[in-house]
């Protein structure tokens, strides 16, 4: 089965009805909890406007790729809305997600409209070089999200929490699995794509929601999700499985980002780069 088949045949809302809200309001949701689950909902809630920039460009109108973007827009729709619903559930005052979502995006940062006219002029210029990156992108991005629900499943006390993160990272999963494809096959055998968006990803990797939060608001919380050595282990993590695609061999970008942003952490949560290990460390040698 294509990938896309297998998302027509997959895709849904992620299911929160059964879950049991009683249990989740007797542990409740810790104060460090509660910021990252503010900080995810409005991620989510983001993807729609992220959707509409992405929905005028020429290159996107390929039936296959509108069609993904479509289910994942609808996917990460109810991302927002579950995290949002367990907020409420745990007596968290917050704003229904869409009310929220036009908020944060009417405070959109200078630095996200910027990089939507950028994006703009690029897929005009470069369209196929463009769409490269963009999966690429997709997949980086993906990747980190996982890895963040990941976390606050580990450390979690509260089950109702684990387990609706549990679904959404199945479904993070996917969407990571179709961006790297899909990268994977517009970077094989194609040096000039290859080097444009290593250099590029070199230059501006950032988490997503930078456009959203101030570049060191998004940091923080980052750094807060994953404190200490963790943000590098996460980052290494992220580059491994990036490096498997061609020409990418030996990508630091992302620990290169965790370390450029330890000055402006609080001093409690910061830390040095530590070492690569294995073979990530001579092919990033090598690079
Ligand atoms: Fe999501
Ligand atoms: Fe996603």
């Amino acid at each position: 089965m294509s990938d896309i088949a297998q998302h027509i045949a997959v895709s849904q809302r992620v299911e929160i009805e059964d879950l049991d809200w009683e249990l989740a309001r007797k542990h409740g949701l810790s104060d460090k909890e509660v910021e990252s689950l503010m900080f995810f909902a409005d991620i989510e809630s983001q993807t729609v406007y992220y959707f509409l920039e992405v929905a005028k460009l020429q290159v996107a109108r390929d039936p296959e790729l509108l069609t993904f973007l479509t289910m994942w827009n609808y996917e990460e729709y109810f991302h927002s809305h579950a995290i949002t619903r367990i907020m409420q559930e745990c007596g968290v005052k917050v704003e229904n997600a869409t009310d929220r979502s036009t908020k944060v995006r009417t405070g959109a940062r200078f630095k996200a409209k910027f990089e939507d006219f950028v994006q703009s002029l690029m897929a005009k210029f470069t369209p196929k070089r463009f769409v490269a990156l963009w999966m690429f992108w997709g997949a980086l991005q993906e990747c980190l999200t996982m890895q963040a629900y990941e976390e606050v499943i580990k450390s979690t006390q509260n089950p109702v929490l684990a387990e609706m993160f549990r679904r959404i990272a199945k479904q993070e999963r996917r969407h990571f699995a179709y961006y790297f494809n899909q990268a994977r096959e517009r970077l094989d055998h194609n040096p000039q794509n290859q080097k444009f968006v290593r250099y590029i990803v070199n230059k501006f990797y950032a988490p997503v929601g930078g456009g959203v939060k101030t570049d060191a608001e998004a940091a923080g919380l980052v750094a807060k999700l994953f404190p200490g050595e963790r943000i590098y282990e996460v980052m290494q993590y992220i580059e491994r499985r990036m490096a498997q695609l061609p020409g990418m061999t030996g990508l630091t970008a992302c620990s290169d980002w965790a370390e450029k942003i330890q000055p402006i952490l609080p001093e409690e949560i910061r830390s040095a780069r530590p070492e690569i290990i294995g073979e990530h460390k001579n092919a990033a040698a090598a690079a």
